[in-house]
């Protein structure tokens, strides 16, 4: 059993705006999953149905076997929740709010263990909520996620504000709970946290999955690169024919090919054969960020419904975007 399963999981507001459109994806016990997407791509929406926050409109979700919406009591106790926005009371302090949570938890950890692990100082153990910085909130958010042991970790954007230290320290954090068998479900915009933690990942768009896998996969599906200075006295037509098309800007040649190896083997070969030397030369696979900008700007028609001003239900949109691959199950 998987500790997550989604299955065409869509989740409509109120009567309009679907926000999540038929999502599928699983979550191996001790996996670390990151999910991805621009503003507004349905993320969050997400994450809320899988910590049983809200019911879906369509589909079905198991977190640990259990539907966290209406099995809630058996999931609630075995999960952490790191919410978007945390929005504890100001007033209390640090301990006090950690202190209220723990009461709420059956088993929970002692809270200078807590405070500790997540890097808020006993220095800032007494300070009230409200004279927190951004990141030191983030950090207690996530010391409250932590505090009741859980088993299945939700972490929606856990280290937008924290400064590159913090977001370090979160990221050894994250991979010591899944050293302990903890599965990790994470949102992010920053890509190198995706790149750095995530066992696998899914990149949404306006509701949907449209490409999901291990980090490897998802950036294996898109072109590698050849870049080089071309060579005086040479145009892009000398280059050998199984090399084309290549684009030529500023005097630098860029090639992408599916297949790295052979083409750079097929280049270095020419080159040595006729003694041309290839200044500046760079072979490189796709990034995760090209993936990402790629989807981000798939074109947008035949979404419908997108904050439609009172239009009740979207079109129902048909087969794939152009552009957009087929969901991978992930
Ligand atoms: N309560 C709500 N009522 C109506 N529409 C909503 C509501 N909450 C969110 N939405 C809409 O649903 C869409 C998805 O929002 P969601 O918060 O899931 O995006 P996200 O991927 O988490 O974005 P971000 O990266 O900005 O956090 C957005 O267009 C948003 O405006
Ligand atoms: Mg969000």
């Amino acid at each position: 059993m998987d500790a997550i399963e989604v299955d065409g999981l869509k989740r409509r507001y109120g009567k309009g705006f679907e926000a999540v459109r038929g999502v599928s994806f699983s979550v191996r016990e001790g996996e670390i999953f990151a999910l991805l997407g621009t503003n507004g791509a349905g993320k969050t929406s997400t994450v809320e149905l899988l910590e049983g926050l809200a019911k879906p409109s369509g589909g079905r979700v198991k977190v640990l076997g259990f539907d966290p919406y209406a099995e809630r009591t058996a999931v609630r106790p075995r999960t952490g929740v790191m919410l978007q926005e945390g929005g504890f009371p100001s007033e209390l302090t640090v301990t006090e709010t950690i202190r209220m949570w723990a009461g709420c938890t059956s088993d929970a950890r002692p809270i200078g263990e807590v405070l500790a692990q997540v890097g808020l100082s006993d220095r800032r153990a007494h300070v009230r909520v409200k004279q927190l910085s951004g990141g030191e909130r983030r950090r207690l958010d996530l010391a409250m996620a932590l505090v009741g042991h859980p088993e299945v970790l939700f972490l929606d954007e856990p280290t937008t504000g924290m400064d590159p230290e913090g977001r370090r320290d979160t990221w050894e954090l994250v991979r010591e709970l899944r050293r302990s068998g903890t599965t990790v479900l994470l949102t992010t915009h920053y890509l190198e946290e995706a790149e750095e933690l995530a066992d696998r990942l899914a990149i949404m768009r306006a509701g949907r999955i449209v490409t999901a896998g291990t980090p490897e996969q998802v950036v294996a599906e898109r072109p590698s690169s050849i870049r080089f200075t071309l060579p005086d006295g040479l145009t892009p037509q000398h280059l050998p024919p199984m090399l084309s098309p290549a684009t030529v800007r500023e005097g630098r040649v860029e090639i992408r090919t599916p297949q790295l190896q052979e083409a750079l083997t097929d280049l270095l070969l020419w080159a040595r054969q006729n003694g041309v030397a290839l200044p500046g030369l760079h072979a490189r696979t796709a990034t995760l960020e090209e993936v990402f900008l790629e989807i981000a700007q798939l074109p947008d028609e035949g979404e419908g419904g997108q904050d439609g001003g009172g239009q009740d239900g979207a079109p129902a949109q048909s087969g794939t975007a152009p552009g957009e691959r087929e969901v991978q199950r992930a």
